[in-house]
């Protein structure tokens, strides 16, 4: 029998060591403040850093964009499989299916080397995006687009999924986003992909793994959640009492509260400001303004902060995506701080088997079928 402390969720817990990034004193990639990585860097930038552990010089960046570029694209069989998956079919399901397919594909699948995995990353890097805009113009009816090598990482997405090449304005404001989602430490799905790894399985199995994990509404598809819950909202006139009302039935306004930010998330504050200046490019002001209604009222009652999904699917919405597209894309840039953890994991492993607490009855003497 364990004495070991119980602590439900793993709330608090340490679970492993990490190199990769930290919340203490405010979010850091590899050392780097979110904030200066948001203002300066680019998402393919941040990816190489949480990849090698470094910033790139020029020439590295470049090997890397060029090694990037020549991995976006997915085999044609890949696409067509897409096209059997019936229409009803989630977008993060298919996305699931379709990471999964991709491995298949994959000459270095069982090479779990330290170059081997970051190779794998990249691919995952390139043809995530891909996977992601072909089955939502594949559902449209709509030609698929290719991806254009002269475009950025965030210009590629936005381009690839709507049709259109996107502003400056636009284009920063994905890139930040997708700076933001890259990596959050020991998050649930980046956990799942960490004991995946301990186990000897290979990244792709770690990947796919951890899209199911972030899936689910208190994790990444919050984001979704969010757009559904403003949309039910409507108006700025009704945002009060429609807030005042949910938190007085209990309900769970998503995206506020965070397990491991209790006085606010950084990264909210930083996608606030994109958020506002998008909103004042496409005229969306009131919508804004409800959003503000709510957060005021939900800090204010319940002392909850916004987490970064609460700004993230309004930004998504000015960019004129859909919303099912929202948890895809947090796929599209946490696959590099998952493939950061499976590659940190498997330079120092040690499987990951925790001790339950049993809650179940004890010495029940077996009765044969027949007499049960
Ligand atoms: C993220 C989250 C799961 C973390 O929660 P947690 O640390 O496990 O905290 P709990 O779920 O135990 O909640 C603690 C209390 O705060 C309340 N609470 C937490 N988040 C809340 C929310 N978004 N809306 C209303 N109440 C909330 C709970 O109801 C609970 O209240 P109680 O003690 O009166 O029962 C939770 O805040 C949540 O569900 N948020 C909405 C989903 C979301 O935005 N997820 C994205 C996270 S980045």
């Amino acid at each position: 029998m364990t004495t070991e402390a119980y602590h439900p969720g793993l709330e608090g817990v340490i679970a492993g060591e990490t190199a990769i990034s930290t919340i203490e004193g405010g979010l850091q990639y590899r050392g780097y403040s979110i904030a200066d990585l948001a203002e300066h860097s680019t998402f393919l930038e941040v990816a190489y850093l949480l990849l090698h552990g470094k910033l790139p010089s020029e020439e590295e960046l470049a090997d890397f964009l060029a090694i990037y570029s020549e991995s976006a694209e997915v085999d044609d069989s890949i696409i067509e499989f897409l096209r059997q998956i019936p229409l009803h079919v989630g977008a993060m399901d298919v996305l699931r299916t379709g990471i999964s397919a991709i491995s298949h594909f994959d000459p270095q699948l069982d090479d779990d080397s330290e170059g081997g995995n970051i190779a794998k990353a990249v691919r995952m890097l390139a043809q995530i995006p891909i996977l992601i805009a072909a089955r939502y113009r594949m559902t449209l009816g709509m030609d698929l687009i290719e991806p254009d090598p002269d475009l950025s990482f965030a210009a590629n997405i936005l381009y690839m999924i709507t049709g259109k090449c996107p502003s400056e304005q636009r284009e920063r404001a994905m890139d930040v986003s997708l700076i933001l989602y890259a990596e959050h430490e020991f998050n649930a799905s980046t956990f799942t992909a960490r004991v995946v790894t301990s186990t000897q399985s290979d990244i792709y199995s770690a990947i796919v793994a951890a899209v199911g994990a972030l899936k689910g509404p208190l994790h990444g598809g919050a984001n979704e959640r969010v757009m559904e819950v403003l949309e039910e909202v409507g108006s700025p006139d009704n945002a009060e009492d429609w807030i005042r009302d949910a938190l007085a039935k209990k309900r769970r306004i998503m995206g506020f509260g965070h397990r491991v930010y209790k006085t606010g998330d950084p990264r909210a504050v930083i996608l606030k400001r994109y958020c506002g200046e998008l909103a004042e490019k496409t005229r969306n002001l009131e919508l804004e303004k409800m959003a503000d209604v709510i957060e005021g009222i939900v800090v204010e009652e319940k002392g909850l902060p916004p987490n970064l999904d609460w700004p993230s699917a309004r930004l998504y919405h000015y960019l004129g995506l859909d919303v099912e597209l929202y948890t895809p894309l947090f796929v599209a840039s946490r696959v590099s701080g998952w493939a950061a953890h499976a590659i940190e994991q498997t330079a120092n492993n040690r499987l990951i088997r925790p001790r339950s607490r049993y809650t179940g009855p004890t010495g029940q003497r077996f009765l044969p079928i027949s007499g049960r």
